[in-house]
């Protein structure tokens, strides 16, 4: 997907813009719009001091867990990155071709047919901390199958979920700690941001009395969108568009004369920046080091300062996010269901509260079109 060809706007549509569409105790951004934080806690302090398995278990237990409580949880997720072998079979039948994205919605989907959720009251916590467990190899297996020919085993025994990503993804056991704990908080920082799109199309279903998976089918479906997690992708593909700072300025510059918008920068609720992208550019700086990359964090760097001197726009979570993954080595196409990966959390915690507090959401939408009319028989149209 390319960046060009995304325009802006013309003409303010509300998308229901500073609408309080329901209340959540799971996160917050402060009304300055300076800092976000899940259950009370703020992200900066989850993202130097938390595991993305501790903030699971935040998201969905409401508590911070205790070492014991921690270990239970990451051996249940270790338990569970087993795929049934009929999901694995569709997997393999899924074109190589297919957009990631495709393929975790299809396998969640799938998913469900198999382990369907019975019983919302009894099943819905194991179906939250499987899909947590089991995204990651189900993006995977189908990648390596297609790219490979191997049929991994998913199941890795490891606890941390980044460091089971990135072993399956390399085929490697050992990944530095600076790379899985890069990961780990871009995992966090993903993890969960209120009303957003996905997460409301999650609840939406979920008001319905629909079961958990069909949920969080639609919740992947929403994010995929180029203005919601796919915005990552895209930034990524502007970035490397340019070879230095000078020809990504004027890149930049054309853009926005030609009212493109420029993926990976605004947000509907930070207008001062948002807080995640600081951390993750903290880590994108930490891994061009590593990676001794001397051209593409310098051009970020001048695409920020463009955008904020043309529009008085930040980056948001998706600019040093995109830069983050590519310095990781993760092929592009997965960084939105890395996205996923995280989010499911959220998503999970915020069904499971819309079913505590049910009302089915419907709203009402304002008619423009024709006045009542009589119908036109088919001989007298014209
Ligand atoms: N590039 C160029 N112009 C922009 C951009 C951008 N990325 N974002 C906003 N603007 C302009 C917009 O055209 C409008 O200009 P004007 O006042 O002249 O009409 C002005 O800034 C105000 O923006 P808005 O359209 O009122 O903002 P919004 O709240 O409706 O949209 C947004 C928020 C995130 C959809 C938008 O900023 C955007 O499209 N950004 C690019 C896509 C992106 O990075 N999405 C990821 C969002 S964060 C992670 C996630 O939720 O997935």
């Amino acid at each position: 997907m390319t960046a060009v060809g995304f325009m802006a706007p013309s003409s303010k549509a509300s998308g229901l813009a500073g609408v309080v569409a329901g209340e959540t105790a799971i996160s917050a951004v402060d009304r300055e719009g300076l800092d976000l934080t899940y259950r009370g806690y703020s992200i900066r302090d989850l993202a130097s001091q938390a595991t993305f398995e501790e903030v699971v278990y935040l998201l969905l237990y409401e508590k911070l867990p205790t070492e014991e409580e921690l270990r239970f949880f990451c051996q249940d997720l270790v338990r569970q990155r087993g795929l049934p072998p009929e999901v694995c079979q569709i997997l393999e039948r899924l074109p190589g071709s297919a957009n990631p994205m495709d393929i975790l919605r299809t396998g969640c989907s799938a998913l469900g047919a198999f382990e369907p959720e019975r019983d919302p009251e009894r099943d819905q916590w194991k179906v939250a901390k499987r899909l947590v467990a089991c995204f990651p190899s189900i993006l995977l297996y189908w990648h390596r199958f297609h790219r490979d020919g191997q049929r991994i085993e998913t199941a890795t025994g490891e606890p941390r979920t980044a460091a089971h990503f990135l072993s399956l993804l390399r085929g490697e056991r050992e990944i530095s700690p600076l790379e899985v704990r890069a990961l780990d908080v871009s995992l966090i920082l993903y993890a969960e941001h209120e009303f957003n799109a996905s997460t409301f199309t999650c609840r939406t279903i979920a008001s319905t009395l629909s079961d958990f998976y069909s949920a969080v089918t639609g919740g992947i479906g929403a994010l995929r969108g180029p203005l919601h997690g796919g915005a990552n992708e895209a930034a990524m593909e502007l970035i490397l568009r340019f070879k230095t700072p000078d020809e990504a300025e004027e890149g930049i510059c054309q853009m926005l004369q030609r009212k493109e918008l420029v993926m990976g920068f605004g947000h509907r609720v930070y207008k001062k920046g948002d807080p995640r992208s600081r951390v993750l550019k903290e880590w994108a700086q930490k891994l061009a080091e590593l990676r001794a990359d001397q051209r593409l964090f310098p051009i970020c760097e001048r695409i920020e300062k463009v955008m904020f001197r043309e529009k008085q726009l930040y980056p948001n979570v998706d600019f040093y996010g995109a830069l983050t993954y590519y310095f990781l080595g993760i092929p592009i196409p997965m960084f939105t269901p890395l996205f996923v990966i995280a989010r499911v959390a959220g998503w999970s915690a915020h069904i499971m509260e819309q079913r505590a507090h049910n009302r089915l959401i419907r709203p009402m939408g304002e008619y423009v079109g024709p006045s009542p009319r009589p119908y036109v028989p088919m001989h007298a149209r014209s």
